[in-house]
């Protein structure tokens, strides 16, 4: 989770990396059973949803405690497996400290938990989207790595003053990604994996365009962060991702793009892969995380 409007310093009680202290023996009861309700939320919906490599990483939550993971014994498994650790933050963080976390993978995710009357909607990630929909496929090596890489080349944007276009890369992958699964689409993105209502709707509804995953058209296309998305990408692998992400030379990149006008969310060009041409009939409603 970041933000580029974030204060530079991190608030009293936070680490230099804005890191804090989970406190998982503060949490309540009522944290812990939402956590669990949303848990058996997701997983029933997931089953033949999610990428398999997403429903073999829910292996690393499945630890000693009940409710919320308790991050240290979260980050045991984890690192067991990749290498990688979660820490919590107290809430958004800005861009450079949140890329220089995922270089050196960690990955900071909220400590609060949604109350019930934001159990379909919720303005910030919490730590179901956080931990949920990120960390199991932290679990997957391919993904691990291209977390990290993108981690680096976030670091890098800043300099060349291309942080949107690397922006959009993330939301339409880390977020909102789907990949192909053999004959079927799956779901790989935190965003939708961690909400019920947009699980169905990126792999089932009409209205969505569903659409090849190309690096320089997502680093043209614009976003919706207020409702579901009227396009999704789709990756071949992880593997194809990591690797068109490490082979690309992005400081070329950033300037071809400067000079190439960026795409509203819900068009379609000639030079589009299309998989579903969507009919953008979903109302617009207000969607949740
Ligand atoms: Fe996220």
């Amino acid at each position: 989770m970041n933000d580029a409007s974030a204060p530079l310093q991190p608030p009293s009680g936070a680490a230099a990396d804005w890191t804090i202290p989970q406190r998982w023996s503060d949490y309540s009861p009522a944290e812990h059973a939402m956590w669990d309700r949303l848990l058996a939320r997701q997983t029933e919906i997931l089953g033949d949803r999610a990428v398999p490599a997403f429903m073999n990483g829910l292996e690393v939550l499945r630890i000693a405690k009940p409710g919320i993971p308790d991050f240290a014994e979260l980050s045991e498994h984890l690192g067991a497996r990749t290498g990688w650790t979660v820490k919590a933050v107290p809430g958004l963080v800005p861009d450079e400290v949140f890329f220089r976390h995922l270089a050196n993978r960690t990955f900071v995710a909220g400590r609060f938990i949604r109350t019930p009357d934001q159990i379909d909607y919720l303005p910030e990630p919490d730590v179901f989207h956080d931990v949920f929909g990120h960390v199991p496929l932290l679990a997957d090596p391919v993904f691990a790595d291209y977390m990290q890489a993108y981690g680096e080349g976030g670091l890098r944007s800043l300099e060349f003053g291309a942080l949107e276009r690397l922006a959009r890369l993330y939301w339409y992958t880390v977020e909102f990604g789907l990949i192909r699964d053999g004959a079927n689409l799956k779901l790989y993105g935190a965003g939708i994996v961690s909400s019920r209502g947009e699980s169905i709707f990126a792999l089932d509804d009409f209205s969505p365009n569903r659409i090849a995953f190309d690096l320089r058209r997502v680093m043209r296309s614009r976003y919706r962060i207020d409702d579901y998305q009227q396009t999704y990408f789709v990756i071949d692998s992880f593997d194809d991702l990591l690797r068109q992400t490490l082979e690309t030379d992005f400081a070329p990149l950033y300037r071809e793009l400067d000079a190439t006008p960026d795409i509203e969310p819900a068009t379609v060009l000639n030079t589009d892969r299309v998989i579903h041409r969507g009919d953008q009939d979903h109302p617009s409603a207000f969607a949740g995380v």
